[in-house]
């Protein structure tokens, strides 16, 4: 019988390090990477082109029924919908607020998670986001909860958006990461969670290297627990 390539699950809070790490472990193994916060902010992008309000919860699900989600890796890791990049779209502080509400439409999740669950089914897989250790992939053999403080959250996120030539400012991006962890952490479908068996690592005052090497070992140790065992 052949063993399945682990999934290795990072869940965390916005700004905890998670999309750097994800995508720096994914290249270390060649595994293939799946960033779900994308997914969720492609729902948010089409329902501000198609003008549809948050309030309307069924139109929203069928969009996201309806829509073609794609992320090519040729060339960078580009996302895709209906055929349209909305790589860069997708960053929006517009598009980033509306992708919480929108993720907490059941609708929604169950959409997604389907997508999700078929892209990770041949294992080989990163995948980060808030639930796939407790809800996509609760099997996954590494499972890792990555948190910062928000101020350290808030300090990254000023970084990336300058880097874009967005201004704005660390008081409110400070106020507006917790009023994000809040909404995410609080909602009744799939809230963000550290799972019970997942290692937590706190990337205060750490390297990003260093994060990487402990996940790295974890992922020696724990699949060579699955393979020995199994
Ligand atoms: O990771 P991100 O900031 O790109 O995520 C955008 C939003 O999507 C965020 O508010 C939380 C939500 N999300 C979620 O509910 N479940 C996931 N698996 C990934 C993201």
């Amino acid at each position: 019988m052949t063993a399945r390539r682990p999934i290795i699950a990072i869940d965390g809070p916005a700004g905890a390090g998670k999309s750097t790490i994800a995508k720096r472990i994914a290249e270390r193994l060649n595994y293939i990477y799946v960033d779900t916060g994308a997914m969720y902010r492609a729902v948010a992008w089409k329902s501000l082109q198609d003008n549809i309000p948050i309030s309307e919860e069924e139109k929203i699900t069928a969009l996201a029924e309806s829509m073609k989600i794609r992320f090519d890796r040729t060339n960078g890791q580009k996302i895709f919908a209906d055929g349209t990049d909305i790589t860069e779209a997708i960053r929006t502080p517009e598009v980033t607020q509306l992708s919480s509400p929108v993720s907490a439409i059941s609708g929604v999740r169950r959409r997604l998670v389907e997508i999700q669950r078929e892209m990770g089914a041949g294992g080989g897989v990163v995948m980060e986001g808030r639930d796939i250790g407790t809800v996509v992939f609760p099997d996954a053999e590494v499972k890792v909860f990555l948190t910062a403080s928000p101020e350290e959250r808030a300090r990254r996120r000023l970084l990336e958006l300058s880097e874009k030539g967005i201004q704005s400012s660390l008081e409110d991006l400070i106020a507006q990461m917790r009023e994000r962890d809040q909404r995410d952490s609080s909602r009744e479908d799939s809230p963000l969670r550290k799972a019970d068996d997942a290692v937590a690592i706190d990337t205060d005052g750490t390297t990003i290297d260093q994060v990487v090497d402990a996940i790295s070992a974890l992922c020696r140790k724990r699949t060579c627990e699955c393979h020995c065992t199994g």
